[in-house]
């Protein structure tokens, strides 16, 4: 049995009750448009960042005051959970998604036309800031213990499943997608440098003028504070009343969770799963 109220789905773990199995397995031969965007991401590792910065290059203008004001998860909607009911098929091109699905679900077409960004963060910290979203999501089973956690997290027995796989499958099948890659930490280092590459990924010229207001609009501290910039699917129906999605925003938070412990115990299962893959984390 899968841990905390998941079932498992193709390479992830989904939430009993929230995905559907049936929707799922529709979405592979989902029909993709040449100008679809698709930010991919294992949970926790910045999806909501991405999809903030997706809406403001491609939807500044319903985000404005004034008009019918959309939040993020209206204009760059979950693929696999469509909560809001968004009906893909009638959204106006270019249409931008955000999904955590693993690669062997994703559509197929993907690989065909359209773009991805695929975003990875140092597990350690996918790891705590999972922790958190597994303790604060009504429909998760609760694991106060973070020991507990960590072990079904490095076994992939939590939401998302294995870390491990979803990233390094990815990044071994990469070069078939027109992908930009990049990691939290260095969106973290520099913003406006990231919203560059997104930009100019997407064919996007932008002004630096816009690069920066973009950039400043999808800082921690800027999003945090703009509800439209927080999935409004933030309401009681699935979460517990303590707790946010945008928790903390920091390189190296697993320093005040992990034991020595507990990260000499990571690095080594890290460093076995990890050793082919040509790619570095900030850890601190
Ligand atoms: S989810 O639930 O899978 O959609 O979560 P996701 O959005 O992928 O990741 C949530 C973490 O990203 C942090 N976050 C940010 N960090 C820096 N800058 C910005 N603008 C930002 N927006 C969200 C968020 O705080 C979560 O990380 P933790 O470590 O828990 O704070």
């Amino acid at each position: 049995k899968t841990a905390f109220g998941l079932f498992p789905y193709k390479g992830i773990n989904l939430i009993r009750g929230v995905h559907q199995v049936e929707h799922l397995e529709s979405l592979e031969t989902f029909e993709i448009r040449d100008d679809d965007i698709f930010a991919v991401t294992y949970p926790r590792s910045g999806t909501t960042w991405i999809q903030n910065i997706l809406s403001l290059l491609y939807h500044g203008d319903q985000m404005r005051e004034g008009c019918n004001k959309k939040s993020i998860q209206q204009l760059v909607p979950w693929f696999e959970e469509n909560i809001r009911q968004v009906d893909y098929n009638n959204m106006p091109s270019p249409r931008t998604f955000a999904s955590h699905l693993h690669l062997s679900s994703i559509p197929q077409g993907l690989r065909e036309k359209g773009k991805v960004v695929y975003i990875a963060r140092n597990p350690k910290d996918v790891a705590v800031s999972l922790f958190h979203l597994h303790n604060f999501m009504k429909a998760l089973e609760s694991e106060p213990d973070f020991d507990t956690f960590l072990i079904q997290f490095l076994r992939g027995n939590v939401l998302g499943g294995s870390w491990f796989d979803h990233v390094t499958d990815w990044y071994a099948q990469k070069d078939e997608f027109d992908t930009l890659s990049l990691t939290y930490e260095d969106m973290i280092k520099d913003t406006r440098c990231a919203v560059v590459r997104i930009s100019n990924f997407l064919g996007k010229n932008l002004d630096d003028k816009t690069i920066d207001t973009i950039a400043d609009k999808s800082s921690f501290k800027n999003m945090k504070e703009d509800p439209q910039a927080k999935n409004d699917v933030q309401h009681p129906a699935f979460f517990k009343q303590s707790g946010s999605l945008i928790r903390k925003g920091k390189v190296g938070d697993w320093k005040t969770t992990f034991t020595v412990a507990q990260s000499e115990m990571f690095d080594k299962i890290y460093m076995e799963k990890m050793k082919d893959l040509p790619l570095e984390f900030d850890w601190e």
